[in-house]
């Protein structure tokens, strides 16, 4: 198999691996509701867990989540990829246009919107943010977390179904999702 070398070309952009797609929802100093599509998360552990999530540039999610210091992470799913790619193309007045054909609801304990129809929603509250050249690390506390697909397992945890979630993910230039045979069994 040919090894093909893409620091010299890809180095800023070549994130292969696929990452799960979310809508970060924030207010705007008029109330309205801003969606911003995200894929840099991970988490952190600090007494409870928390989240990360990289801001790149001067976005108004960045200005948002500073001013209220509140954010949703909004799960999004394989049924919503026209929407989200319209979202992900719209700039200008055109964006909130593709935002407002989301489900948008008020948040049950924060003041951000989130969307009614995601399969997993995070509450962030920020907690902490490191700047760097060119983008912003953002630190936040996982408030609360909704699952519409989640039910409680015999020991009390929740048990999120995957399959039925049926999450968004991006790869490089690709949306892509998991089917039910993709599903392998547990990991523990
Ligand atoms: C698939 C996809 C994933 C993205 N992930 C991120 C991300 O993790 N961080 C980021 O800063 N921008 C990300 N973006 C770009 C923002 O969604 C885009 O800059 C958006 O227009 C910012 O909107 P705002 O100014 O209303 O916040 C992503 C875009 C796409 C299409």
């Amino acid at each position: 198999m040919a090894v093909t070398e893409v620091t010299r070309f890809a180095k800023s952009q070549f994130i292969p691996h696929p990452m799960m797609l979310f809508a970060a929802g924030t207010y705007e100093a008029d109330g309205s509701a801003n969606l911003t599509l995200v894929s840099w998360m991970g988490f952190y552990w600090d007494g409870g867990l928390g989240i990360t999530l990289c801001l790149d540039g001067d976005k108004a999610v960045k200005r948002n989540f500073e001013r209220t210091g509140w954010l949703t992470l909004n799960a999004l799913t394989r049924e919503q990829t026209k929407l989200v790619d319209a979202l992900g193309r719209a700039s200008g007045p055109q964006k909130a246009e593709a935002a407002a054909r989301f489900n948008l609801t008020a948040a049950d304990g924060s003041p951000a919107p989130e969307l009614a129809d995601s399969p997993l929603v995070y509450e962030v509250e920020l907690a902490r943010q490191l700047e760097f050249d060119g983008s912003t690390l953002y630190f936040g506390r996982i408030s609360a977390v909704r699952s519409a697909v989640a039910d409680a397992g015999e020991d009390g945890t929740a048990v999120y179904d995957i399959v039925a979630a049926s999450p968004l993910l991006a790869s490089q230039r690709d949306y892509c999702c998991l089917t039910e045979g993709d599903v392998l069994g547990p990991w523990c």
